[in-house]
């Protein structure tokens, strides 16, 4: 990855956390995988001619993936992929780390985008029953394309079998925060992906 390519902001590339998590993938690691990502979207994408008025429609899944949608936005940018962004909201987890298998749709893209390119961007798939639900009920909108790019794939948590079309970063099995996922909504402004420790959640609330 250039250095142009690179976020400027100083943070030091070692951080401490909460003794609750450890870093998993630094936030410069995933630019670095995000960056290279992006070279293979634009590479993938040179047949739509994609333009300001035929744009990649990147819908950014809240809450999970805001902070991924806005750097894999900016690494699109470097490689001149016009994108338009549009947000939808699902949650499955509430405040457990396992999934309730139940996905809840909170919020719905604003535009039509029958006839658009749309990229689903999600922070991470794990047992996927909420990536198959959003491919299903975007599907229904006739795109004239859909794919799913995912920072963090899970394969371990497979409940559903699903194909990711680009996962950036592959994942063993824990409970991760940071870099927009949370636990009990907090955690989610961590830089870097940690895996929160056991111990921590499995405590009673009274005593966190
Ligand atoms: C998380 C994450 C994905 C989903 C992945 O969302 O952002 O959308 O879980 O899990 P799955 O593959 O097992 O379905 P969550 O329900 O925690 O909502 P949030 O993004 O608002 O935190």
């Amino acid at each position: 990855m250039s250095d142009a390519a690179t976020p400027t902001a100083a943070a030091p590339p070692v951080r401490n956390y909460a003794m609750s998590c450890k870093t998993l993938v630094t936030q410069e690691q995933i630019w670095a995988a995000t960056a290279k990502c992006a070279k293979q979207i634009a590479a993938d994408y040179r047949q739509y001619n994609l333009t300001e008025s035929n744009p990649l429609y990147l819908l950014c899944v809240l809450k999970g993936s805001f902070i991924f949608t806005a750097d894999l936005a900016r690494f699109l940018c470097d490689e001149g992929v016009p994108v338009k962004l549009e947000f939808i909201c699902a949650s499955s987890y509430g405040s457990d780390v396992k999934t309730s298998g139940e996905v809840r749709l909170l919020l719905d893209v604003r535009d039509p985008v029958e006839d658009r390119h749309l990229m689903i961007v999600e922070d991470i798939v794990d047992s996927a029953i909420t990536l198959q639900y959003l491919k299903r009920f975007l599907q229904a909108k006739k795109p004239a394309s859909l794919k799913t790019v995912v920072l963090l794939d899970k394969p371990s948590g497979r409940k559903v079998s699903l194909e990711v079309d680009y996962p950036v970063i592959t994942i063993p099995h824990a409970f991760v925060i940071g870099y927009g996922m949370d636990f009990a909504e907090s955690y989610r402004e961590l830089r870097d992906v940690c895996v929160l420790k056991k111990e921590y959640y499995e405590k009673p609330a009274s005593k966190l």
